[in-house]
C-alpha cells in the first residue's frame, strides 16, 4: 500500500522500533465523576465554582470515557494506532486520597488495559494527570510534605494492581502546567495564587516525582518507567541583552526547573534567582531524594514563546509576546503554529548527557472544525501533525533521540479552563450526543499507520476516503 504522504513522509522512515501513539488523560475524557464510589477530585470542584472555565463547562460528562471506552479503544484499533497514553484517576482508586481503594475504580482501569491488550494495543499508563482527590487538598494538597507519601501509597497501589499487564509507566504529566497554574496563577484546579503556594508545591512535586520513579521500578523492574514534561522553544523579541535575559529566565522557568533536579543538577537559580526560596523547604538529604534515573523522558511540545523583558510582571521580569500580535500563524488557543519547535526541543533535552532516551508523548493543535455532512476536513490540523514530525525526523536523522510520538488526542475533549471550546481531537465529538465522527487528520494518521505496518489497508469505512486520498497525494 501507498504509504508516501506529506512530502516524502513515511512511516518506513522513523524505523520499526518507533512507538506511535495518542494521548489521553483521565479528567479530560472520563465524566462519571461520582459514579461507582469515586471521590471528588480538585477539578470537579474547581469546575463548580464561577467563572473559573469558559462558558461554565466542566467534567461530569466528558466524553463519556468511563461508560464508552469499550468504543473508544476500539476507534484506537480502527484507526492502526498501536500505543494508548491514559491516565488514573487517583480518586477513583482512592476516593479520600489515601486509606480505602475503591475496587470499581480498580476494575474500570483493569477493563482498559485488557481492552487495549485484546485489542493489540499497548497501553501507556499516566499515574498522575492533575487531578488531585480533593480530600488531599483540604490538607495542603501539593504545599503539604506530605503529598510525597501520599503519592507514594497510590503509585504502589497502581503498581500492584496493573504491573503485570502495563510495560510503560509515566510518573506524571507536565509538572510545570499544573503547580504553575494551579498554585501559582490560580486558573487551573485548585485555584492557588503565589510564591508560598508555588514554591513548596514545586519542591513536594519533584520529590513525588523521583519516589514514584523509585516505587515502579523497585516493584516492577522489567518495566520502561519515565515522567514528562512540557516546553516551549522559547526566543527573545529582540536581540537586546534585557530581551535574551528575559528569553533566559522564561526558558529556565518553563523548561528546566522540574527536569534539572531530578537529572541531579539541582534546581537552576542562577538563571532564575527566585527559586532560592526553595531552600526554606529543602530537608537534609533532599538534593539526592530529587534524584532519579528515568528510563525515559516524556518531551510535550505545542508552540515556541517570544518573550520580552518587562519590569512589571514579578519574579520573572519577562512577558509572552502573543502569537496574535506578532502576525504569524496560530491555533484556537493562541499558540504559534511553529513547527521547528519540536526540533528544537528535542536537541534541547538530548544535551542532557543523562537522558536515556527521549518520547515524544504529546503533540497536537486545536482548530475550529466544521461537521460538515458526516466528514470534518480538518487540514490545518493533519498539516500541523505532519509538519511536526518531519521535525522529530529531522531530529532522528541527526542521530538524536525521539524514540515515539503521541498525538494529543483521540477525541476532542475537556481542555481545561478553557472548557469544550478547543478541539484537539483527531476524532470529533458532539458534546450533545456523544456521537464520534473521525476526521481528516484521524483518516490521516490511521492510513500513515497502516500502511507501513504491511498491514492491510486501513478500513477507514468513511465518508471522504476518496477526499484523504486526494490530500494525502497533493502534499
Ligand atoms: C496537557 C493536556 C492538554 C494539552 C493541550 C498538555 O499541556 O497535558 O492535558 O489538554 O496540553 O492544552
Amino acid at each position: 500500500m501507498e504509504t508516501e504522504v506529506g512530502g516524502g513522509l513515511n512511516r518506513d522512515l522513523f524505523g520499526k522500533n518507533f512507538k506511535w501513539g495518542v494521548s489521553t488523560a483521565a479528567y479530560q475524557i472520563e465524566g462519571s465523576h461520582d459514579k461507582d464510589g469515586k471521590g471528588s477530585s480538585i477539578w470537579d470542584t474547581y469546575t463548580e465554582r464561577k467563572n473559573k472555565i469558559l462558558n461554565g463547562h466542566h467534567g461530569r460528562i466528558a466524553c463519556d470515557f468511563y461508560m464508552r471506552h469499550q468504543e473508544d479503544l476500539a476507534l484506537v484499533k480502527k484507526l492502526n494506532i498501536p500505543n494508548f497514553r491514559f491516565s488514573t484517576s487517583w480518586s477513583r482508586i482512592l476516593p479520600e486520597g489515601t486509606g480505602t481503594v475503591n475496587q470499581k475504580g480498580i476494575d474500570f482501569y483493569n477493563r482498559i488495559i485488557d481492552t487495549c491488550l485484546e485489542n493489540g494495543t499497548d497501553p501507556w499508563l499516566t499515574l498522575y494527570h492533575w487531578d488531585l482527590p480533593l480530600a488531599l487538598e483540604k490538607k495542603g494538597g501539593w504545599t503539604n510534605r506530605d503529598v510525597i507519601s501520599w503519592f507514594a501509597e497510590f503509585t504502589e497501589i497502581c503498581a500492584k494492581h496493573f504491573g503485570d499487564r502495563v510495560k510503560h509507566w509515566m510518573v506524571m504529566n507536565e509538572p510545570m502546567v499544573f503547580t504553575g497554574a494551579g498554585y501559582f496563577l490560580g486558573v487551573h484546579a485548585p485555584g492557588r495564587t503565589g510564591a508560598k503556594n508555588f514554591i513548596p508545591a514545586v519542591h513536594h512535586t519533584v520529590l513525588s516525582i523521583s519516589e514514584g520513579g523509585r516505587i515502579l521500578k523497585d516493584m516492577l523492574p522489567a518495566a520502561e518507567v519515565g515522567t514528562t514534561f512540557s516546553c516551549s522553544y522559547i526566543e527573545p523579541y529582540t536581540k537586546r541583552p534585557k530581551d535574551v535575559n528575559a528569553a533566559n529566565r522564561i526558558d529556565t522557568l518553563l523548561n528546566r526547573m522540574f527536569i534539572e533536579p531530578i537529572l541531579g543538577l539541582g534546581y537552576p537559580e542562577k538563571d532564575l534567582p527566585f527559586l532560592k526560596k526553595i531552600g526554606r523547604y529543602m530537608h537534609p538529604g533532599d538534593e539526592d531524594k530529587m534524584v532519579f534515573d528515568f528510563d525515559f523522558i516524556g518531551v510535550q511540545n505545542y508552540t515556541r514563546e517570544i518573550v520580552r523583558n518587562s519590569f512589571i510582571t514579578p519574579y520573572v521580569q519577562a512577558s509572552l509576546v502573543k502569537a496574535r500580535n506578532r502576525n504569524v500563524p496560530y491555533t484556537s488557543m493562541g499558540w504559534e503554529v511553529f513547527p521547528e519547535s519540536i526540533y528544537e526541543m528535542i536537541r534541547k533535552f538530548n544535551a542532557y548527557k543523562n537522558i536515556k532516551k527521549i518520547y515524544i508523548t504529546e503533540n497536537g493543535a486545536a482548530f475550529t472544525d466544521h461537521l460538515v455532512d458526516g466528514a470534518v476536513d480538518d487540514v490545518d490540523r493533519t498539516n500541523y501533525i505532519k509538519d511536526n514530525l518531519k521535525q522529530v525526523l529531522r531530529a532522528r536523522n541527526e542521530g538524536l533521540s525521539a524514540e515515539g510520538y503521541f498525538v494529543w488526542t483521540l477525541t476532542d475533549n475537556f481542555e481545561w479552563s478553557e472548557g469544550y471550546h478547543p478541539r484537539f481531537g483527531l476524532v470529533h465529538v458532539d458534546f450533545e450526543t456523544q456521537q464520534r465522527t473521525i476526521k481528516l487528520s484521524g483518516h490521516w494518521y490511521s492510513g500513515f499507520l497502516g500502511g507501513a505496518n504491511d498491514q492491510a489497508a486501513p478500513d477507514l469505512n468513511c465518508e471522504n476516503s476518496t477526499l484523504i486520498s486526494s490530500i494525502a497525494s497533493k502534499s
